[in-house]
């Protein structure tokens, strides 16, 4: 039985959380898990039917809201629905778009930098600014074992520098908020089975160490962990989730 000063700083009860792209796979699990931790919570992602749907999923008093993170308005209207700034911004919301041998096209590096960094930039920007103020908060990123290596299947040079650049989009607000509160992490999974990774590709699995995908679950724990006391010392860490893809 684990000792309940430990289980302690586990808990989320009493604090409230914001994740975007949460109307499915990644993004919902991590509500699912927050939820069970105690937190209150808000999900967010481009569908709102879709997003409502998942909210009742999650829980019955869990709150549902249209945002399209690449856009900076939709993100300020989503403070403004919201209200009070969360406890805990999990920023989830993120997109693929190049095959292996598609060339990327000028529409192909904007829709994939635009979701992936500009989207976790304008939420930072939005809600750690708020958090900063008021002194205290604890923002979760989404980055990908993309943003330390290339990967095989290889992922397009858009989704690579997207997920580099919300590594270090982290480290930086980690630095700037630091002495406010604000602690800034990621984690940076590997293959997870997903709607992301639903195209069918057999080499992921055989680089893949532990020789299986990741289940969204896996990458939920250790968001959870980030996201509570038990990781109060932890700021600018970027966390790999990767089944042991990046040691080889
Ligand atoms: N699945 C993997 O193998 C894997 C690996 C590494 C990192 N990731 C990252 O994990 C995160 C979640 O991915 P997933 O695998 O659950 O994918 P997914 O496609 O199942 O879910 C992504 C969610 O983001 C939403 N979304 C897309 N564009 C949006 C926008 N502009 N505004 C708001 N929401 C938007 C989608 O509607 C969807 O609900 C992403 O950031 C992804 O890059 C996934």
């Amino acid at each position: 039985m684990m000792h309940p000063d430990l289980m302690k700083c586990f808990d989320l009860t009493g604090r409230s959380a914001l994740v975007t792209g949460s109307a499915r796979g990644i993004g919902l699990e991590i509500a699912r898990t927050l939820r069970m931790a105690g937190a209150s919570l808000m999900l967010t992602d481009l569908d709102l039917d879709a997003t409502r749907k998942a909210a009742a999923d999650v829980g019955p008093d869990v709150g549902a809201l249209r945002c399209d993170v690449s856009d900076p308005q939709s993100v300020r209207d989503l403070a403004a629905a919201i209200g009070a700034c969360p406890d805990i911004l999990i920023n989830n919301a993120g997109v693929g778009r190049e095959g292996q041998t598609r060339d990327t096209s000028d529409d192909d590096w904007r829709f994939v930098i635009s979701v992936n960094l500009d989207g976790v930039f304008y939420c930072c920007r939005t809600f750690g600014a708020a958090m900063a103020e008021r002194g205290s908060g604890n923002i979760v990123n989404i980055g990908s074992m993309c943003g330390f290596i290339v990967t095989k299947p290889w992922g397009g040079p858009a989704y690579h520098a997207s997920k580099a650049g919300v590594h270090m989009l982290t480290k930086t607000f980690a630095c700037k908020w630091a002495k406010s509160g604000v602690r800034v992490n990621a984690v940076a999974p590997g293959y997870i089975a997903t709607n992301m990774t639903s195209n069918p590709n057999p080499t992921r699995v055989e680089l893949t160490p532990v020789g299986r995908l990741g289940r969204t679950e896996e990458i939920a724990n250790v968001v959870q962990f980030l996201a509570s006391d038990a990781s109060s010392y932890m700021t600018g860490a970027v966390l790999s989730v990767d089944g042991g893809y990046t040691s080889w």
